[in-house]
């Protein structure tokens, strides 16, 4: 058996590479309000390190690399380190999510670095909610991020929103209308209880399938058909007649994706993550800074794989089974 096949065989093709647990915006959901406690910045994986990390990674099976933070583009020269890795052979496809806050600014430089794959989160479509939900006045610049997006070619553009009952609840019907004017992938996502202080709590957490029959009212929402690649993410894809875009359902909690996973994480100080909701982590970093050879980075990779758990535990009585927050892990 390919020792990126785990004990599950689920094979294991995807890094998702956290590149600062730095952010320009505060999400709620995310971030505490104060006592924010942030890498030092020693601790933080220099870009020769990652580098090193991802040469080792393809030779131990992954050929799918998705950049995110924090919000990685508030790392300098975040498009010299997105060249490199689009350049390293057998490396397939490069994504990146951001919050979209500089995006207006750095979507010609993303694009021309080779990346085509874009996920925005943005929660909500009202200015004043936006602030609310992420403690920062940005909603125009993510839109106007949006736009240059699209002139630019990125495709798909996916729009990440985190359901919250009382929240923006009120929205799943516009963010759907969204959906068939623009060419964007509407993917909501389940709120998890992921961090020490993420304001998680039952009331405010709405099933994926609530959230689709809330849908019907706008009439058949057919399901995409997805070729079983190993490409393809944890998202239940469906769309509307005659939309130019997509609605996915990431549902985190209700609906096991675990089956299907095919993941790693690289945290930003430098450690891998078999899962995101366990705290169990590999350290990648002190073995590389220490000179080890590539094959043990190698080895590192395929331990990280063998110890992938079957399936997370978060369950709803379960708030903070997980104790770093999704700025930390790389979301
Ligand atoms: N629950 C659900 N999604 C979350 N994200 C961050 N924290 C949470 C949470 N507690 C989302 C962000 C981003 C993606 C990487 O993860 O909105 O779109
Ligand atoms: Fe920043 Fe993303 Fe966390 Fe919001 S969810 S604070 S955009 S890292």
């Amino acid at each position: 058996m390919a020792l990126n096949v785990d004990h599950y065989n689920r094979k294991i093709t995807y890094l998702r590479v956290s590149v600062t647990d730095r952010c320009n915006l505060r999400c709620i959901y995310c971030m505490p309000v104060k006592d924010l406690k942030l890498l030092n910045h020693d601790d933080i994986l220099r870009y020769e390190e990652i580098m090193r990390i991802i040469q080792a990674a393809v030779e131990a099976g992954i050929s799918k690399v998705r950049l995110t933070g924090g919000e990685p583009l508030v790392r300098r020269n975040f498009t010299r380190l997105a060249s490199s890795i689009c350049a390293v052979p057998g490396i397939k496809d490069v994504s990146i999510t951001t919050n979209g806050v500089l995006l207006a600014e750095k979507a010609r430089k993303i694009y021309a670095a080779g990346i085509r794959r874009i996920n925005v989160s943005l929660d909500t479509l009202d200015r004043k909610k936006y602030a609310a939900i992420t403690r920062r006045d940005h909603f125009d610049d993510v839109w106007q991020g949006l736009q240059i997006a699209e002139e630019v070619g990125f495709s798909p553009i996916k729009l990440n929103v985190v359901a919250m009952r009382g929240i923006n609840d009120d929205e799943i019907l516009q963010f759907a209308e969204l959906s068939v004017r623009k060419p964007y992938h509407v993917r909501f996502i389940e709120y998890m209880p992921i961090g020490h202080d993420n304001q998680w709590n039952p009331g405010k957490y709405i099933s994926s399938d609530e959230i689709k029959s809330r849908l019907q009212s706008l009439g058949p929402l057919r399901k995409v058909p997805v070729l079983h690649s190993a490409n393809d993410g944890p998202a239940r894809r469906y769309r509307f007649d005659s939309a130019k875009g997509e609605i996915g359902f990431i549902s985190a909690l209700s609906n096991h994706f675990c089956p299907t996973c095919n993941r790693l994480r690289l945290t930003a100080d430098g450690r891998l993550r078999p899962c995101l909701f366990a705290d169990d982590e590999i350290d990648i970093k002190t073995p590389l800074r220490a000179g080890c050879s590539h094959e043990e980075l190698k080895r590192l990779f395929w331990e990280a794989v063998e110890r992938k758990p079957k399936q997370h535990h978060a369950r709803f009585a379960e708030k903070g089974g997980c104790q770093r927050s999704m700025s930390a892990i790389g979301g």
